[in-house]
């Protein structure tokens, strides 16, 4: 029987959904709490309605529920944080302060935190973005995540905080919808192939982005948080690659199964944020120190969404 107790921060959200119901499947339901700024429902496990931006309200929280890992997913993310930089900033960075002074005063023995590919910029290698590479964002998001990691880094070294992150590129999953991102649209698309609509996407067709299956994200973070602490080099955050396509491509793909689906072009203020980000990103790192692997390309991961969605 494990000891561990999990609080999730950011449990309604497109990945924290999924990694709520995964950590249960491993930790037992009641030792994982979910929280959100929304009430979440009744759920197989404890819920909490949590507003992030309330340190005090987190630090009850973790002593209520004797919390030993905190896994912080609540976030702004790239579209929304540029239509009003300071509020996601604000947002991004109390957030992660609350969640990190909490995690070191409570001695939480884990803490995950995500970052992204929007850490990089247009200074940055498009082709196969290294783990080392220069980190000039265009994106209040991408800025508040290179604090982020930095932040991570540094409550590793100067407190002995373990905290681990990724920079996951797109996430995209059957279970759950995305919100305010740029990578959004290879979500919406299965859903509108699935009800035999044509999808206008918001990006330019020829716009490569590196992706990931929900099932690989999940498993990765999983792996990540379960590696042992002596195996990890990276304690900014490590690239995680899974795949890399254009909205042409995953059309392509779709099309295999649904012959008559049908995409058109509208780009908005979103193409110059996937502009400035990298087509694909080289996570040799994280395969050294802790095995990743992906499963999923692009055409198994039609397979799947289209299965598991209905019209
Ligand atoms: N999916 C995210 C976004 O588009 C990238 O981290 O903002």
């Amino acid at each position: 029987m494990t000891t561990e107790r999990i609080l999730i921060v950011g449990a309604g959200g497109q990945i924290g959904s999924v990694l709520t119901d995964a950590l249960r499947q491993n930790y037992g339901n009641d030792h994982v709490i979910a929280s959100d700024m929304r009430d979440l429902g009744a759920q197989a496990g404890p819920t909490e309605v949590l507003n992030a931006l309330d340190g005090n309200a987190l630090d009850h929280l973790v002593q209520k529920w004797k919390i030993t890992q905190i896994y912080h997913l609540a976030a702004i993310l790239s579209a929304t944080g540029e239509k009003d930089p300071m509020w996601a900033w604000n947002i991004n960075m109390s957030s992660l302060f609350n969640v990190l002074e909490t995690a070191r005063n409570r001695n939480i023995r884990k803490v995950y935190y995500p970052s992204s590919i929007a850490v990089f910029g247009e200074s940055a290698d498009r082709d196969l973005t290294p783990q080392t590479e220069v980190l000039i964002p265009a994106t209040v998001y991408g800025i508040s995540k290179v604090a982020g990691e930095n932040w991570a880094h540094y409550y590793f070294h100067r407190y002995g905080l373990d905290v681990r992150s990724l920079r996951y590129p797109g996430i995209i999953g059957y279970q759950s919808m995305p919100g305010g991102g740029t990578t959004d649209y290879a979500v919406d698309i299965y859903h509108y192939a699935v009800r035999k609509e044509a999808y206008t996407c918001f990006l330019s067709e020829n716009t490569r982005l590196p992706m990931l299956y929900m099932d690989d994200a999940i498993r990765a973070t999983l792996e990540l948080m379960d590696a042992p602490a002596e195996k990890l080099t990276v304690r900014t955050s490590y690239n995680l690659a899974g795949m890399s396509f254009t909205p042409a491509e995953i059309a392509a793909s779709i099309q295999k199964v649904l012959p008559g689906f049908q995409i058109s072009y509208a780009p908005d203020f979103r193409q110059a944020i996937a502009d400035s980000w990298p087509g694909a990103i080289d996570d040799s790192a994280a395969r050294a120190d802790w095995g990743w692997a992906p499963r999923y390309d692009l055409d198994a991961m039609t397979h799947d969404m289209l299965s598991h969605l209905h019209p």
